[in-house]
């Protein structure tokens, strides 16, 4: 009997089927990215609009796909922290009005766990514990001490922007679209990643697993449109913009691996996982997969459907169902993250 996993943190309505085993029946996310391409970015309203709209259809065609009826689901799990609070709400409203008329249990997870289990999902016992987690997205980027699937301990992470964030507001100044992450992997491609000297804050600084790109992207900006130039410079375009493009990735790229590599030093850890929208991109993919065979480490990142939001991450709700939790229909959103978590 399975579980009927519900995802609606930020911009994707996304629904899965898990068995107990693990086995991922069906996943189905339905992206809003056209909906946001012109606002460049996540409008929370226009995304909770959205999800009503389609959560229903999403979990039906979940259903269909996994060659299961609604009744033969056994619980429901769904993320409920953290994201957006209107966002939050109609997924969590259409979890709990299926464990209400079907009668069966109903488990809140934490979005960020759900994005490390997407590794264990990927890589099974291979991903071990403890471990460090790496989760980067279009609003996160931390460092976890992940103790066991639903204990992770914060070691440090973005103070400002986070990387997903800084591609998406960088892919803007050069005139790319929406979402910059892979539309700047794409422009790098044809650039020199050693055309500009970017910054890299705090990768000096052994002391703190926290990063920072706000800065950054501000030296970006002033190299697209230096300071008292006219507000209506055009964006570079052709080989200009590659290397800028290039230069940019590789600063956001040695910025987070020298913060792994310091988490692999202060843990002792012998395990990453990768989560999250950015570890889609290849050139922090094989940075990683390099640092890790310097240090002896394994890195581990999950397949592209599974790094980006998804449903089938949800399956991390079983980590809880088998110890015997039933959140009931008293289970609550909480849209703000916490140091430590604990699902
Ligand atoms: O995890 P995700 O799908 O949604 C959030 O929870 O934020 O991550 C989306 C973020 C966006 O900011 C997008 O620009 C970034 O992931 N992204 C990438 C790539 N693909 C997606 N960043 C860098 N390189 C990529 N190939
Ligand atoms: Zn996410």
């Amino acid at each position: 009997m399975p579980l009927l996993a519900i995802e609606t943190t930020c911009d994707e309505t996304a629904a899965a089927v898990v068995t107990r085993g693990r086995e991922v029946l069906s996943s189905v996310v339905a992206s809003q990215e056209q909906l946001h391409a012109r606002w460049r970015g996540v409008v929370p309203e226009l995304a909770s609009r959205a999800h009503v709209e389609r959560i229903i259809p999403v979990i039906d065609e979940a259903v269909a796909r996994a060659g299961i009826t609604r009744g033969e689901i056994e619980a429901v799990g769904v993320a409920v922290r953290p994201g957006l609070v209107g966002s939050l709400l109609v997924g969590l409203a259409a979890a709990k009005g299926i464990a209400a008329t079907l009668r069966i249990p109903i488990v809140g997870y934490d979005h960020i766990a759900a994005h490390l289990y997407a590794c264990r999902l990927a890589h099974g016992e291979a991903m071990s514990y403890p471990c460090v987690g790496l989760v980067a997205s279009g609003g996160h980027t931390t460092l976890f001490h992940v103790r066991d699937p639903l204990t992770l301990e914060r070691l440090g992470g973005t103070i400002d922007d986070a990387a997903g964030e800084a591609f998406d507001k960088a892919a803007t100044i050069l005139g790319l679209g929406y979402p910059g992450g892979p539309e700047i992997e794409r422009a790098a491609r044809a650039g020199d990643p050693r055309s500009h000297r970017l910054p890299r804050p705090l990768r000096s600084d052994h002391d703190r697993l926290d990063l920072s790109f706000s800065g950054l992207k501000t030296a970006l900006r002033y190299l697209v449109r230096p300071p008292g130039a006219p507000a209506d410079t055009p964006p570079p375009e052709g080989r200009a913009r590659a290397d800028l493009a290039a230069a940019f990735q590789q600063a956001v790229v040695d910025s987070i691996v020298a913060k792994v590599d310091l988490a692999l030093e202060k843990t002792s850890c012998r395990t990453v996982a990768v989560g999250g929208g950015v570890a889609a991109n290849t050139l922090l993919r094989e940075s990683l997969t390099d640092l890790g065979r310097r240090r002896g480490a394994a890195v581990l990142v999950p397949p592209l459907s599974l790094c980006t939001d998804n449903a089938a991450m949800g399956a991390i709700a079983w980590e809880r169902l088998e110890r015997g939790d039933d959140d009931g229909l008293t289970l609550d959103v909480r849209p703000g993250t916490d140091r430590t978590r604990r699902a």
